[in-house]
């Protein structure tokens, strides 16, 4: 799904992740004839907080600063990016439509698509994916994408001032689904809950017959761990974040981890847990020809310790971290540790760094 821009089919392209906690740029590099990947470059930076919050952009001189400098770690040169939106801006809808041809939608898109999303759609930026199952008779499934320009125009104006090149603006769920759909061999008919969760948002993707069936951002995310533990011990977020990360309260103190701090770390959990499968059950009753067979997380806060198993236990579901690198060409330039360590928080970025002319 590109909204936006043309398309485009250069060997390397960069998978650029603008998270509200850290920009994570990897560079994807095609070998060969072009179906296999290597990741030839990575960086990360962290973001100050409060640069992005709720989505918005409230300071863009501090996240360009952010991805240039993910790029300099790097070292990436590549100058094209694709980038992904979330959030309240951004309407994904699957709609049926008479059938048509892909040109004739094109023409008609914006007219159609004016009674599906509530913005005006002259503020709008719009795309749709024909999708192969269901239709009645006379009738096609379309799934339909709108991102508010205001949204667009804030991506392209901090990955431009970085010095790059806005080659695809993605969402964020699909490039999720992108990254599960290169690394996995998938069952069309099995349908998997894509669960991104990161530090203010969790994006869910539930893919059913190669398509998103359904996707929801839940804005309660692991910046709540931080917030919780902060408000148990009364100290600031930075510390409170160490803390979540691992650390000791003080260089000196002998405490390991404060009680406060896991009891916080649990009660969190079944916070996120309980609003994630509230989308999984709205899922499983509004749709009668599919069921989830698995749940694949990622993001940073997929990390929490106990959270896979927690999620389990509640939703009686099998459930794994995705690992967007699992197929990709080897790269012994990067540590396996980091790699593992990473793996998880690449979902987007990978994702997003293989989008190319055909996808
Ligand atoms: N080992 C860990 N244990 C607990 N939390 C972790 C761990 N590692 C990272 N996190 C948390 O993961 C979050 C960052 O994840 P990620 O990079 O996916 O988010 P983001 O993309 O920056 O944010 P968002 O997409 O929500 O705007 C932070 O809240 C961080 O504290
Ligand atoms: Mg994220």
């Amino acid at each position: 799904m590109k909204l936006g821009f043309g398309s485009f089919g250069a060997k390397s392209m960069i998978g650029l992740d603008i998270g509200s906690s850290s920009v994570k740029a990897v560079e994807l590099t095609m070998k060969g004839r072009g179906s296999e990947f290597e990741l030839t470059n990575m960086g990360v930076a962290k973001l100050p907080s409060e640069a992005i919050v709720q989505g918005a952009f409230l300071n863009s001189s501090a996240i360009s600063d952010s991805i240039r400098e993910a790029i300099d770690n790097g070292k990436i040169k590549t100058k094209h990016a694709a980038a992904a939106v979330c959030g309240h801006s951004v309407i994904v809808k699957k709609v049926s439509l008479p059938t048509m041809s892909r040109a004739e939608l094109d023409e008609q898109i914006r007219w159609e698509a004016e009674q599906y999303i509530p913005f005006d759609v002259n503020e709008v930026n719009l795309d749709f994916q024909i999708l192969e199952s269901g239709g009645t008779e006379g009738q096609m499934d379309v799934l339909l994408v709108a991102a508010k320009k205001d949204l667009i125009d804030d991506y392209v104006q901090v990955i431009t001032e970085a010095g790059l090149i806005p080659a695809v603006i993605d969402v964020a769920a699909f490039a999720v689904e992108n990254a599960y759909e290169s690394n996995y061999e998938t069952n069309p008919s099995e349908a998997v809950a894509l669960v991104n969760i990161g530090a203010q948002v969790v994006n869910i993707n539930i893919v059913s017959d190669g398509a998103p069936a359904f996707t929801r951002d839940i804005t309660t995310a692991g910046n709540q761990y931080t917030e919780e533990i902060q408000k148990a011990l009364t100290i600031s977020f930075d510390e409170a974040e160490r803390l979540k990360l691992g650390g000791k309260q003080s260089e000196d103190s002998k405490e390991v981890v404060p009680q406060e701090v896991e009891q916080a770390m649990r009660t969190v959990s079944e916070t996120v847990i309980g609003e994630i499968s509230r989308s999984l059950d709205f899922f499983a009753a509004t749709t009668a020809d599919s069921r989830i067979e698995k749940v694949y997380l990622s993001g940073g806060s997929s990390r929490v310790t106990g959270f896979e198993s927690a999620f389990h236990e509640r939703t009686g579901l099998p459930v794994e971290l995705l690992n967007p690198l699992a197929k990709m060409a080897p790269n012994s330039k990067f540590d396996d540790e980091l790699l593992e360590e990473l793996a998880p928080s690449l979902g987007v970025s990978i994702g997003l760094a293989m989008r190319r002319l055909d996808s």
